[in-house]
């Protein structure tokens, strides 16, 4: 009704929401918590005195902003309203266009594209419109911890598939009979390129092997690409939408958090071919009716940034990587250097005091005598052994903290 209100001018008395703004208290903690990003920052901003925009203030007497902005309130409200569920039309419009530029496939706005609360709720969508009670799910491990864990929450199987560490830490290799026994049983695959935690950038080999055994076994694929900017050393990011006769079988799930520093805003989309977009979209208007409505209208102006931006954004993480990589190294643990996302999992049994750890234990030694911490790799295992070896590090702190931890770290490196 709202949405038919809208079309024809009518007056809508249809949906329970106000035209009318919240509380400006409501509104300045936004504003303050946005912009100040921690409670100091808060503080600052509420300190802070102005003359106020021209007009407002009189003559040169300071107010404080938050009196200004006050004073500039609108009296009439959308924008902090409940808004269309699958995402306001001007971001399904921006994020169809930034797919575009970035991936090489143009998802239709009206019947492909859905905003969701990140990833994260964009897969648990998927998984539950799509998967019936017991259907096999492929999960590579090491696997990012919700991929199995929402798989059973939705009452599917994860059928595991080991990435393995090749040695002389070259990269991370899929062996093509062990992925298409799992898929035989199979009716979903989730695939993470970029990946969390081994850094592996899927290769075209790689997609080429996955597409191959997604079309004989009739899988459909759930390709999670939130890192897809963050690739180094020349790696290229590459959507396995755009392989012959993926599109109509890949459900890409995408977010801003990670691209845009913006973890907490939760605003992600699900780009899914037309058959299956409407019972995804079913799902999430049923659990949680759409992503909060402001913080899409801002997501629309980060898509629409240039090509640099987004190029940008590497280098920052190439630093880094090099600051705590270095640290790693020079502490004994030994790791593939990561070509995407921003983790290193790191192979800690060179390094003196944790050597003959298990995992949990191994983290709990730095965390309480070294002060960093890290997540134990078995974390990231559902059925080989393998993770029993890793720590996961993650490096998209600032400089200064993984200088911080890096000075930490030295303590574990071998004497002389
Ligand atoms: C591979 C991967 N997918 C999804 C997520 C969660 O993403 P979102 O914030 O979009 O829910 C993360 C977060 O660390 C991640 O590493």
């Amino acid at each position: 009704m709202t949405r038919l209100a809208r079309q024809h001018g009518a007056i809508n008395l249809a949906q329970g929401f106000t035209d009318e703004p919240p509380p400006f208290p409501l509104v300045w903690g936004a504003i303050t918590a946005l912009l100040g990003g921690s409670d100091a920052g808060i503080r600052r901003l509420e300190q802070f005195p102005t003359t106020g925009p021209a007009g407002l203030a009189a003559g040169d007497v300071p107010v404080s902003l938050r009196d200004a902005l006050e004073s500039l309130q609108g009296r009439r409200d959308e924008l902090n309203q409940y808004s269309y569920p699958f995402g306001l039309l001007e971001l399904r419009r921006a994020i169809a266009d930034y797919t575009d530029r970035c991936s090489g496939f143009a998802p239709d706005p009206e019947t492909e594209t859905t905003v969701v609360l990140g990833s994260t709720e964009g897969l648990a969508a998927v998984l539950a419109a799509l998967g019936r009670r017991g259907d096999g799910v492929v999960v590579l491990e090491p696997f990012h911890e919700m991929y199995p864990a929402q798989a059973e929450v939705f009452g599917l199987e994860p059928r595991f598939v080991t990435l393995r560490e090749e040695a002389g830490g070259t990269g991370w290799g899929l062996d093509p009979d062990e992925l298409r026994r799992a898929a035989a049983a199979a009716t979903l695959l989730v695939l993470n390129t970029p990946h969390n935690p081994t850094g592996k950038v899927f290769a075209p080999d790689d997609l080429e092997t996955i597409a191959e055994v997604a079309r004989s076994e009739d899988l459909v694929v759930v390709a999670d690409e939130i890192y897809e900017h963050i690739v180094f050393d020349g790696a290229r990011h590459r959507s396995i939408a755009t392989w012959p006769d993926m599109r109509e079988r890949t459900v890409v799930v995408n977010s801003i958090s990670k691209t845009a520093n913006a973890t907490g805003w939760r605003i992600g989309w699900v780009l899914a071919p037309p058959h299956l977009t409407p019972a995804i979209r079913a799902v999430h208007d049923t659990l949680v009716v759409q992503a909060p409505t402001p913080l899409q209208k801002a997501a629309v102006g980060l898509l629409g940034m240039p090509p640099t931006f987004f190029r940008e954004l590497a280098r920052g993480y190439a630093d880094k990587r090099a600051v705590l990589g270095d640290a790693l190294r020079a502490a004994g643990f030994r790791m593939t250097e990561p070509s995407g996302a921003y983790y290193f999992l790191a192979d800690y049994r060179g390094v003196r005091d944790l050597g003959r750890l298990d995992p949990l234990a191994a983290a709990m030694h730095l965390i309480e005598q070294v002060g960093v911490a890290a997540v134990p790799g078995d974390n990231f295992y559902g059925r080989s052994k393998e993770g029993e070896r890793y720590l996961r590090f993650a490096f998209c702190r600032s400089r200064e903290t993984l200088a911080a931890a890096a000075g930490r770290l030295i303590c574990l490196a071998p004497a002389g």
